[in-house]
């Protein structure tokens, strides 16, 4: 568990006081006295210092001043073993009266490796994230190119002449493919906005009006649905129009994806003083009140139909807070759900008078 450093004159002592803290997972080094110690904590700092007072050339107290002026060292911390207090018990982080009892011994040391042991368990998880993170990046860079041209060589042999069973099993390894290609743009999008590596190109964006003009595209999109758009409030943000694109379109193909046989999608622009929303409710399925904890998790689907990756609204969501907003949702297993994207508006005119008018029902 932690490395510690016994310091002793007496070797019956490093002994037993080794083989004590051993039983608790603790590996111990041992040194005879303050210049041995100081040379072996030099080369491997160790996570605590144990040392007796009494010892030739150097005391205990001696020794704590020595590594508290020693670079790299100064914040190891320290127990004292004394019969007496000596003066400058109080340099060392614990004093520990001679005889030493087996549970106390124990109990002070784990006390104070117990951070140190907290800290590298932390660091060692967030490593592991980390290595995690780089390798599936790492996987989805590398298979973009084969996945390219293994599409472009089936593209290639669906322009021949091939029969009606080659072109059916032509087509399905096309959707595979392409399937698999919005995998990889997903996992290499949610890194790049996840990480920060994605800049904004802003701009006074008026909400109503582009989702006005999204509208029509998800008409097309999305031909057998109803598609119901009310803008109530009209507000400037200060948007990169193709990354709120993004934001929306996943939201609403969200809501085509899992809206069940209820074809109809309300999307409604309203504002506030300082905000604007855009909100897209359908009439699906629903999400479970413990789903609705996970779902801006990466790769977390609820159980329910809908084919997708669990990516749409991580990447939603870490957009929408580069934008300074956030989603919310609100729903109900078999009544439906409404996400809201809400964005600082950049038209707010302190004491609630924005610069907006009603807009029509289009
Ligand atoms: N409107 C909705 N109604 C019901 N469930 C939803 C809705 N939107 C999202 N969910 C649930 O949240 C999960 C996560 O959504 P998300 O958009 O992140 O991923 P996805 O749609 O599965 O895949 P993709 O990465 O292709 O968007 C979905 O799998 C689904 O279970
Ligand atoms: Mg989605």
């Amino acid at each position: 568990m932690a490395q510690i450093l016994l310091v002793d004159d007496e070797d019956s002592y490093l002994e037993v006081l080794s083989d004590t803290l051993a039983l608790v997972g603790h590996d111990c080094a041992r040194a005879h006295d303050g210049r041995e110690a100081l040379a072996a904590a030099t080369g491997t700092r160790p996570d605590l210092v144990v040392t007796d007072q009494m010892m030739p050339r150097m005391t205990g107290v001696e020794l704590l001043l020595a590594l508290r002026e020693t670079e790299g060292l100064a914040g190891v911390p320290t127990i004292l073993l004394s019969a007496i207090r000596p003066a400058g018990f109080e340099l060392a982080s614990r004093f520990v009266q001679k005889p030493v009892h087996f549970e106390t011994i124990q109990r002070v040391v784990g006390e104070l490796v117990e951070p140190v042991a907290r800290a590298r368990s932390d660091q060692t998880t967030r490593n592991l994230a980390q290595t995690r993170e780089e390798a599936l990046n790492w996987v989805a860079h590398e298979i973009k190119n084969p996945l390219g041209v293994a599409t472009l060589n089936v593209e290639l042999l669906l322009s021949t002449m091939v029969d009606d069973f080659e072109r059916k099993h032509l087509l399905t390894l096309k959707r595979q493919l392409e399937r698999m290609d919005e995998l990889v743009v997903s996992v290499l999008d949610a890194a790049s906005v996840v990480e920060g590596r994605v800049t904004l190109r802003r701009s006074p964006v008026e909400l109503g009006g582009l989702v006005g003009e999204l509208a029509q595209d998800w008409r097309v999109g999305f031909a057998d649905h109803v598609i119901d758009l009310t803008v109530r409030q009209r507000a400037v943000c200060d948007l990169d129009r193709e990354r709120a694109r993004e934001i929306l379109d996943n939201l609403v193909s969200n809501a085509v994806k899992y809206g069940g046989e209820d074809r109809r999608i309300e999307v409604i622009v309203d504002a506030d003083t300082d905000a604007a929303c855009v909100s897209v409710r359908d009439h699906g399925v629903g999400i479970s009140p413990q789903d609705l904890r996970h779902i801006f998790e990466r790769f977390h689907r609820a159980k329910q139909g809908g084919r997708g990756h669990g990516l749409g609204l991580y990447i939603a969501a870490a957009l929408a807070r580069l934008h300074g907003g956030r989603i919310a949702v609100d729903s109900k297993v078999g009544a439906g759900s409404t996400f809201t994207l809400r964005l600082p508006r950049s038209d707010y005119l302190p004491g609630g008078a924005a610069a907006a008018g009603r807009g029509p029902r289009t």
